[in-house]
Order: C-alpha cells, then structure tokens, then sequence
C-alpha cells in the first residue's frame, strides 16, 4: 500500500468544528487507497510512514475540497441578455414575468440533446473543480416535462460517474410551472406526483426532491403534496424556502424532516427557532442575494447563535446566481452576513456534507474520510475569503489522484 503525505504546509484546517482547534500548524497529511489515513504532526508523520511519496505544499494551506450542497449546474444557455434589466433594478419575479425567467432555461433546455447538455456542463463542473469543489449537489428543473426532468438526471448521473467531482441528484419538477400549464397549475402538481416522481425513483435517478415555495411560484400546500410524494417514493426532501419573501417554508421544511431549507432571505423568528431545534440544515446562498442586489441576507449570525447547522453554497444557475466559485461565496457570507473566515469555511465543507446527508467524513480532514483535498496558495486560510477575486486553488486532490 502507498501512501502519500502531503508536508511543508502552513496551515492544515480540518473542518471538524468551527474553533481554532480545527487549525493546524506544523501538521502533514497522510492519504492511502484514496482515503485519509492520519492528520498530525509532521515529523510525527514522517516516521510513521518512512517510506511514503511526499507531496511538498510549498507552505499552502490544505482544507477539504467543498461541498457544494446546492447547485442548478446542468442548463444549457446563460440568460446575460437580461442582466442589465436587473441592474436597473428590475426584480427577479418581474423578470421571469417578462419571459426571462427559469422558463426561459426551460424552453432553451427543451431543445438540447442528452449528449449537448453533458458536453456543456461537464465545462461548468470543471469550472467548479478549479475553484475547490469535489462534491456538488445538482438539481434538475428546467425541463418541467418528464422527458426532459429525466434527461437532466441523466446528465448529472453520466457526469458522476465519469467523474472527477461526486454529484448528488435532486430532482425538482416544482421548479416553476411551465408556460403550457400557467393556467391549470393543479394539473402540473399531479404530474409531479403521479408521473414524474414514480418515473424518477423508478430510475433510481435522484436523492432528493426540492421545490421553489415563494409567492407566486409553489404554495405551502403545493408544496407539501410534493415533498409528500416524494417521501413516499424514497426522495428526501430539500426546500428553496423564503427566498425573497417569507412563507413559512422554513417551518414547512422542519415538518417534513427536509435534509436542508435554503436560501432563508426572509426567514420568520419562529421559522429560525425551529430550523435551530431541528436537524434540518440551514442552506445559506449569499451570493444569490448579492447577484440580485438585494440589500439584506439570511440571519446567518442568529442561526449559528441559536444552534442551527448552516451550510454554504453557490446555487449556480444562469438566473439568479451565475458563479460557480465558492470561495466568492465565502467572502460575501463573511463580508456581508458576519460569519468568520473559519465559521465559513466549516459550512461550505463539512456543513455542506451534513446538508447532503453525506456520512462519510467528507468535508473534513480526519482519518477515514475520502482524500478530497485542496491546496491553496496561501499561507493563512483566512486569505481565501479575503482576496476575493483571485482563484487561490493551486492543486486539488479527489480520492487521493490529483486532478487540478
Ligand atoms: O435558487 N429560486 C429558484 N431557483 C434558482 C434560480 C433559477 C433561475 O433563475 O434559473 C434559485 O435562485
Ligand atoms: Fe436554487
């Protein structure tokens, strides 16, 4: 058996726990068989395994690869034609009235073979990789037809599966309505429910099942027939819960023991107390309120205060969040929500692993847990949400084979 050890390193932060202990100076990782075998001291290390290849890090820092627990990577075109719209301060749900919104990628998605869709997100995974990602949750949800639900899931399975980075599948039919059900939404629920989410689980093609609640998309009791049918077919649920404006999807969420509630913009107090009682993961997606220049974030402070576990994540999608960079997710949770570099970085690795129920160790660095490793050109964690911007990534390691 070879083993690798991956020595000079400033810094070696484990993700464990949000407190200092987690970071480590003086320390070496030791990877075999694609796992991580021992994290500790390094001249400890170095007798333990005389005869190991040595990965010299140059004085960087190493942290686990991200988690990126919520995502809507596989689309087909970018929709910068209405950028400037929002700019002007159009919001998000006039846009979509006007056409270009999810359905826009719906029509645009329709259109394209499995093959063309796996040939443009396997660039975007890519692009996700170069930042740090090795795990990535991606949801379907711009085909609103069953054909078309299940090509995207398709893509993301034939994507996982050639690899680098594990994708997670969540299917999410309660996208949107489609434009030729606007006018009969209780028909498109019960093709959700009685077609889509059998022929899903069927096919064994997703974990999860996730639905836009907020007003004027899904209601509450849409949404729970959904996330019911769901269950009911072994898809666990997750929730896109206010968003831009409360209606109690965070409670909802705990109701139905949803793995995670995201976005939580406008989360209620009572909506608060109750993911922080719960296990549901509080999915935090800064970047999307950013990128829609909305001026306040999720209570990120009072989630943590009160006992929450949050997780960070882009939600890359063409509409609302185009970046597939988590550390720009870090520096907006930072900068703008108050998390500390090392609060934020535990819930973009080992947070966002807890969201996708992930129970391997991924998102830390600890003996057991997949050798998903990041090198950064840094010599203090702390840089990587600050000098935002600069891709910091100077090697990344999955399973313990080196693929950036
Ligand atoms: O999480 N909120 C719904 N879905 C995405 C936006 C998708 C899109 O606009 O294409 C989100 O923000
Ligand atoms: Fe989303």
């Amino acid at each position: 058996m070879t083993t690798t050890l991956f020595t000079d390193l400033s810094q070696v932060v484990t993700c464990e726990s949000a407190d200092e202990s987690c970071v480590k100076t003086g320390a070496a990782v030791a990877v075999a068989e694609g796992k991580i075998v021992a994290v500790g001291p390094e001249r400890d290390l170095l007798v333990r395994f005389p005869d190991a290849e040595r990965i010299r890090c140059g004085g960087g820092v190493i942290t686990p690869g991200f988690v990126d627990s919520h995502t809507h990577a596989v689309f087909g075109r970018w929709r910068a034609e209405v950028y400037a719209m929002r700019c002007r301060g159009v919001p998000y749900m006039e846009i979509a009235r006007r056409g270009g919104g999810i359905n826009a990628s719906v029509n645009d998605l329709r259109e394209r073979s499995e093959d063309e869709l796996v040939e443009i997100s396997r660039r975007r995974i890519r692009e996700m990789l170069r930042f740090g990602t090795t795990t990535a949750e991606v949801k379907s949800g711009y085909g609103l037809r069953t054909e078309d639900e299940l090509k995207t899931l398709r893509v993301i399975r034939r994507l996982h599966d050639e690899g680098p980075v594990d994708l997670i599948p969540t299917f999410m039919g309660a996208h949107e309505f489609p434009p030729e059900y606007r006018e009969r939404r209780r028909a498109y629920v019960e093709l959700v429910t009685e077609e889509m989410i059998p022929a899903v689980a069927e096919a064994g093609l997703a974990v999860f099942c996730d639905v836009f609640m907020e007003p004027g998309v899904f209601n509450a009791i849409e949404t729970r027939k959904i996330l019911e049918a769901g269950l009911a077919h072994g898809l666990i649920p997750k929730l896109h819960a206010d968003e831009l404006e409360n209606s109690g999807g965070a409670e909802l969420a705990v109701e139905l023991g949803a793995a995670s509630a995201d976005h939580l913009g406008e989360i209620s107090d009572a909506g608060i107390r109750a993911i922080a009682r719960s296990e549901t993961v509080a999915t935090l997606l800064p970047a999307t309120l950013m990128f829609l220049g909305r001026k306040s974030y999720a209570p990120a402070r009072r989630l943590l205060d009160l006992g929450a576990t949050i997780a960070l994540a882009t939600d890359f999608n063409p509409g609302s969040s185009p970046t597939p960079s988590m550390p720009i997710v870090l520096t907006i949770a930072c900068s703008q929500m108050g998390l500390d570099p090392l609060e934020a970085l535990v819930a973009a690795t080992a947070g966002g692993a807890r969201a996708l129920r992930l129970e391997d160790g991924r998102g830390t660095l600890r003996a057991g847990a997949p050798a998903d490793l990041v090198v950064w050109a840094a010599s203090d964690y702390r840089e990587i949400p600050y000098r935002f911007g600069v891709n910091l990534v100077r090697g990344v390691w999955k399973r313990g084979t080196r693929v950036v």
